[in-house]
């Protein structure tokens, strides 16, 4: 099997991180991948908040925490209501991620190019999770607060959230694929 798919096939979710900062070189090498994904019309409607300081890492985890509390979705409430669990496993880099709202696809152009990120992680050993935890604080009363503490360009929408590590140990084994998802017609 060749490397490329193996690396698909390899990658996991991570959700233990060593406490070791990424280096920056290989920031900018899974950053680039993120930005040579395709995208609607050739956009690029992507933007990109690393976020590398730890107060502003745990003013985002409180603030979710918070607004998930608020939910609806019992597991949600669940992890607000455990004191350790903290919704970016103590990775010492998370990205934002957003997408520019004139753009004709943001949130599809923007899946695409968080999917290059996790896989060019994966490839050079740096663990990565997709954080969807953080996405009812975008949307809550809070939203205008929090795009000024990140800095979020005009007319940007974040969504989510990437987690980047290194990893503590070998990569979960990985939960058994649904069947009945592919169709021929010919
Ligand atoms: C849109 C989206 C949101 C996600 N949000 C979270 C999250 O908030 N926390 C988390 O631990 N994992 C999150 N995940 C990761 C999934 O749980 C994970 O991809 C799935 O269980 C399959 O595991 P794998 O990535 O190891 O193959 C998210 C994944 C996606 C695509």
């Amino acid at each position: 099997m060749n490397e490329v798919i193996q690396n698909i096939l390899n990658r996991r979710s991570i959700r233990i991180y060593s406490e070791e900062q990424i280096k920056q070189e290989d920031l900018d090498l899974i950053l680039q991948a993120g930005m040579f994904a395709p995208s609607a019309c050739n956009f690029q409607s992507w933007h990109f908040t690393v976020i590398q300081n730890k107060e502003i890492i745990k003013i985002l985890n409180d603030k979710s925490k918070n607004e998930l509390k608020k939910s609806d979705n019992e597991n949600f409430k669940k992890f607000s209501d455990d004191e350790q669990f903290n919704i970016f496993y103590n990775a010492s880099t998370i990205i934002v991620v957003s997408g520019d709202k004139k753009s004709i696809a943001p949130e599809i152009d923007c899946a695409a190019a968080t999917e290059n990120i996790m896989l060019a992680a994966e490839s050079i050993g740096i663990g990565t999770c997709w954080i969807g935890l953080i996405t009812p604080l975008f949307k809550s009363e809070q939203s205008e607060e929090i795009l000024k503490l990140l800095q979020i360009p005009e007319n940007y929408e974040p969504y989510y959230a990437i987690t980047l590590g290194y990893k503590k140990g070998e990569n979960p084994k990985p939960q058994p694929r649904r069947d009945n998802v592919i169709n021929y017609i010919r």
